[in-house]
């Protein structure tokens, strides 16, 4: 077995002994897991591997959750990300939801820079739009990682405002008083987690005078 199988090996020890870490003091444990799930909280992040979800919120399996994409996009034709906010909000009745971005994202510094990149370029011109549309304060800002930075939270808070955008959220909300939709950016340099305070109702508010989908 070489270096690389003997790492892809080692993954399934990991398992066992994370298995045997859950199951101390609790043998029923993954009986409780299997019964359903009824988290509280919707994650929307980035796919970046440095950014585990449940790690950084300090949860457990079944508390969070998550939908993870590059540069934790909410893009109104991902039938990928659409699905997964509709169960959250009317299956699962979820309280919360976050959309998590991170400094150093990958995903939005190549949205920064002109370039073809194939595939891509549908997904990044989201990021595109996102700086079009703060493109004044954006180019006001002289320092290019401060102005990387900045971009990192206006995407995070258009994500934001992507998720009021949909009905089952709209409508959800003015029944039930939830889910409340947060913006935070996670930093790889400390690992510390910070909320953008977005002003939800405001949003809300702002997004139905001309998005609204609640017929009542
Ligand atoms: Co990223």
């Amino acid at each position: 077995m070489n270096d690389r199988e003997k790492a892809y090996r080692q993954i399934f020890d990991n398992n066992r002994r994370w298995v045997a870490q859950m199951r101390a003091g609790r043998e029923d444990y993954f009986d409780h897991l299997a019964e359903g799930q009824s988290p509280d909280y919707l994650y929307i992040g980035c796919a970046d591997s440095r950014v585990p979800a449940n790690d950084i919120m300090g949860l457990e399996p079944g508390e969070v959750f998550v939908h993870r994409n590059i540069a934790n996009l909410v893009v109104n034709t991902d039938m990928n990300a659409q699905g997964v906010i509709q169960y959250a909000v009317e299956v699962l009745h979820v309280k919360d939801i976050i959309v998590c971005g991170h400094y150093g994202c990958g995903g939005v510094k190549a949205a920064m820079k002109p370039a073809d990149m194939g595939l891509l370029n549908g997904w990044l011109r989201e990021i595109r739009d996102v700086y079009r549309m703060h493109v004044g304060e954006l180019h006001g800002i002289e320092d290019e990682e401060t102005r990387y930075k900045r971009l990192i939270e206006l995407n995070v808070m258009e994500q934001c405002v992507n998720v009021i955008k949909t009905a089952s959220v709209q409508k959800h909300w003015l029944k039930h008083g939830y889910p409340v939709v947060h913006g935070w950016v996670f930093d790889l340099h400390d690992g510390l987690l910070k909320d953008l305070e977005v002003p939800f109702e405001d949003m809300m508010n702002r997004v139905q005078q001309l998005y609204r989908l609640d017929p009542e």
